[in-house]
């Protein structure tokens, strides 16, 4: 058995049927971090993801943000992000999704990302497309910056630090229509797809906040790239640019200007 996407489109329905429903209950709030947040829906969430890729294909290898690595298989992996944004979930904003991706020697092959309070599922298929609710989607055709939406978000981590963002952020903003700060990465990409938004950059991912959006935005005739030109996107600290194919350069070139500028 292949992993398919009508699998994972339930898998990820299920997951983000349980975030709606504990929502109304107490999340256990935990600090990884300063700003990095952990509550129970994404330890569940992230138990029950495993279970069910588990009980399917118990050879695969999984990345999880909440267990890290399990049982490592470099031909087939999984990526998950049980809840992208839980800031944002847990302070009751509706900007959140699940993410899953599923990648084996040849690459990423089928991803989606499900935000639970819109009821949208974003989908992708290697070699055959993108859909939004089973619907084709593709990437805008916006050709200028000064017409574009794009999207950005910052580590808490960096803030103090010269990989901010904040210059990125300033620059880019003088250039562009607006650049927004949503904060779900996953969604961020998934947006980019969809044709929302132009483009999206953002540094210190990790690879379960960006797997299943790479496979989105470049099934939606996107392009994504490692920000400064690294070409490994699935493992360790990830900086990713992605937009449609005629902002991409354009984006690139500032984002390379800014980063000089700052070096
Ligand atoms: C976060 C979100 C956010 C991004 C952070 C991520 P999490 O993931 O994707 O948009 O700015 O860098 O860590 O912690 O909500 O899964
Ligand atoms: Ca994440
Ligand atoms: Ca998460």
């Amino acid at each position: 058995m292949k992993p398919s996407l009508e699998m994972i489109e339930k898998w990820a329905r299920h997951a983000g049927q349980m975030a709606k429903e504990m929502r109304g209950e107490d999340l256990k709030v935990e600090y990884k971090g300063d700003a990095d947040l952990v509550t129970r829906a994404d330890k569940a969430i992230e138990a029950y993801l495993l279970t069910e890729i588990n009980e399917a294909f118990p050879e695969h290898g999984v990345l999880g943000e909440e267990t890290g690595i399990h049982q490592k298989n470099s031909a087939h992996r999984w990526f998950i992000d049980p809840i992208d944004g839980t800031l944002n979930y847990a302070h009751g904003l509706p900007e959140y999704s699940i993410s899953i991706a599923y990648a084996n020697q040849d690459g990423l092959q089928v991803a989606v990302i499900y935000q639970p309070e819109m009821d949208e599922m974003f989908s992708a298929a290697k070699g055959r497309g993108a859909w939004l609710n089973g619907k084709p989607m593709r990437v805008s055709k916006i050709e200028s910056l000064i017409d574009s939406l794009l999207i950005t978000g910052f580590r808490h981590a960096l803030l103090d630090t010269p990989r901010s963002n904040i210059n990125n952020f300033i620059h880019i903003s003088r250039k562009a229509q607006t650049v927004r700060r949503l904060g779900s990465a996953a969604l961020d990409l998934a947006y980019v797809a969809a044709g929302r938004a132009e483009g999206f950059w953002e540094i210190a991912l990790n690879p379960w906040d960006v797997a299943a959006g790479i496979l989105l935005v470049r099934e939606a005739g996107g392009v994504v790239e490692g920000l400064y030109g690294e070409a490994e996107l699935l493992e360790g600290s990830v900086d990713i640019l992605a937009a449609n194919p005629i902002i991409f350069p354009q984006l690139r070139d500032i984002l390379l200007e800014v980063r000089d500028l700052k070096a």
